[in-house]
């Protein structure tokens, strides 16, 4: 069984996903939920599931990404990880960083890449009166929001939408897409998850 590290930023409902799919005859298995956060609220969810958490606060390393990476990376190499899921995790992370977990760390992007990369994805879809929007799964390489897709999921853009209801609709895509790639990729498949 692979042992996986969840990191996240916020709220955690993908984080909560993933760990949630992780039973019976599913490769794998949570090991750590990591947080740059400390009030994320996800780390309770973890918690309340009995997975183990811990906090780096990227705050005091001010602009020194290095360092707070080097803090980072130090309870994923404790875990045992053997894959690490960035789920809703908001700090760019460095080549460095990203090589250190090569072929093995994943991430979920609220745009159908490769359209969309950065943030306020949802507003940029609206704005561009895109007809599609959705959700992808990809291995994480240093360049932000690249790297090889492993999945996808569209929605609909629907006359009226705001950013916040069209990123609900998404977040609902992400629930399924997300386990859906995991649980293949941690058996050692990378053929891409299509959702329509
Ligand atoms: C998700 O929509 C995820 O795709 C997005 O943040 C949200 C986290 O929600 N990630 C990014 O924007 C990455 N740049 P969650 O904490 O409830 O999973």
């Amino acid at each position: 069984q692979k042992k996986v590290a969840i990191l996240i930023s916020g709220g955690g409902s993908n984080m909560v996903t993933l760990v949630d799919s992780m039973t019976g005859n599913h490769p794998a298995r949570p090991c750590l939920v990591l947080s740059n956060n400390a009030d994320a609220g996800g780390l309770t969810k973890a918690a309340d599931r009995g997975i183990a958490t811990a906090v780096v606060d990227h705050r005091p390393f001010g602009k020194d990404r290095e360092a707070f990476e080097a803090e980072l990376v130090k309870p994923i190499l404790a875990s045992g990880a053997d894959i690490v899921c960035l789920a809703g995790f908001m700090r760019v992370l460095t080549a460095g960083f990203v090589s250190q977990f090569e072929g093995r760390m994943l991430n979920i992007h609220p745009s159908l890449l490769p359209k969309y990369k950065g943030l306020h994805t949802h507003a940029r879809a609206l704005e561009a009166g895109d007809a599609r929007h959705g959700c992808t799964v990809h291995e994480v390489t240093p360049l932000l929001d690249d790297g090889p897709v492993l999945g996808q999921a569209e929605v609909p853009v629907l006359p009226g939408d705001t950013p916040d209801v069209l990123a609900a609709r998404v977040l609902e895509q992400e629930h399924r897409l997300y386990p859906a790639v995991l649980e293949r990729y941690a058996a050692g498949d990378r053929t891409p998850v299509l959702l329509a």
